[in-house]
């Protein structure tokens, strides 16, 4: 029997009744989706299920960065965080600047944290070989950025508007237009993944992934504001969004708690 919108609807209604519920009985806000969060249905099959493995770091500070990924400050062009300048035309769009901070539970600036981002372009395609979204390519944007937060902890990128696109967990799913971000610590095993979304997007109600946060405050601060101050004359609409790392105002990360 084909999944459908309502059938999707009626379980998140009843997920954020059951939430709602828990907390009016005392149980602890949850500023992260439960690992097993039903409507998003890949989820019961990618959470993980066992017990995450202790490193005695006491024993080998170091055995955990044997299979990790290395990248220092040098790597870092002038142009990794403008996805409008990587390559000899320009992409198809509306621009747009993104900026905040990435703060700790205190308000404190995270400097120079590597900050990665990765996006849909304007018609809802990813430049990816895996994509199944038959819209179109643009062979002008790659999707692909990455800075280093200053000492203010700020972050900021010029990219491209992305479009909502479609995916296949059930009849027309859809999912609102964001732009997915990493943060790294001092350690890979530290990496921080999470997404921004964009203010009063109409598909917001119909999808489990970010209805997947269930409390509606950790749910609002994963959406931008629109900052005229961050828009740039003649060129494009300013987003602001910060990211803080953990305490009660914490952003959604999809792992790494
Ligand atoms: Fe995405």
């Amino acid at each position: 029997m084909t999944l459908t919108q309502q059938d999707i609807d009626r379980e998140i209604a009843a997920e954020h009744v059951a939430y709602e519920k828990r907390v009016a009985d005392g149980a602890p806000v949850e500023h992260h989706p439960r690992r097993d969060y039903a409507p998003y249905r890949s989820s019961m099959l990618r959470h993980p299920k066992r017990t995450p493995v202790a490193i005695d770091l006491g024993k080998d500070p170091e055995a955990v960065e044997l299979h990790s990924p290395a990248f220092g400050e040098r790597d870092i062009t002038e142009i990794d965080n403008d996805l409008t300048r990587q390559h000899t035309g320009e992409p198809i769009g509306e621009r747009i600047t993104v900026s905040g901070r990435l703060l700790d539970r205190d308000g404190r600036p995270v400097r120079g944290q590597l900050i990665e981002i990765w996006q849909a372009n304007s018609a809802g395609r990813y430049a990816h070989q895996r994509e199944q979204h038959d819209a179109p390519l643009d062979p002008n944007f790659t999707g692909v950025g990455r800075t280093l937060s200053d000492d203010e902890g700020r972050y900021h990128f010029t990219t491209i508007q992305p479009g909502p696109y479609p995916w296949r967990q059930h009849l027309n799913a859809w999912r609102p237009a964001h732009i997915h971000f990493s943060v790294f610590g001092t350690a890979f095993t530290q990496r921080l993944v999470t997404q921004m979304y964009f203010p009063s997007d109409p598909l917001f109600p119909y999808d489990p992934i970010i209805q997947s946060v269930t409390d509606d405050a950790a749910r609002q601060r994963l959406i931008a504001t629109y900052d005229h101050s961050l828009s740039v004359p003649e060129f494009s609409m300013g987003y602001h969004w910060d990211i803080v790392l953990d305490g009660p105002r914490a952003t959604w990360m999809e792992e790494g708690r």
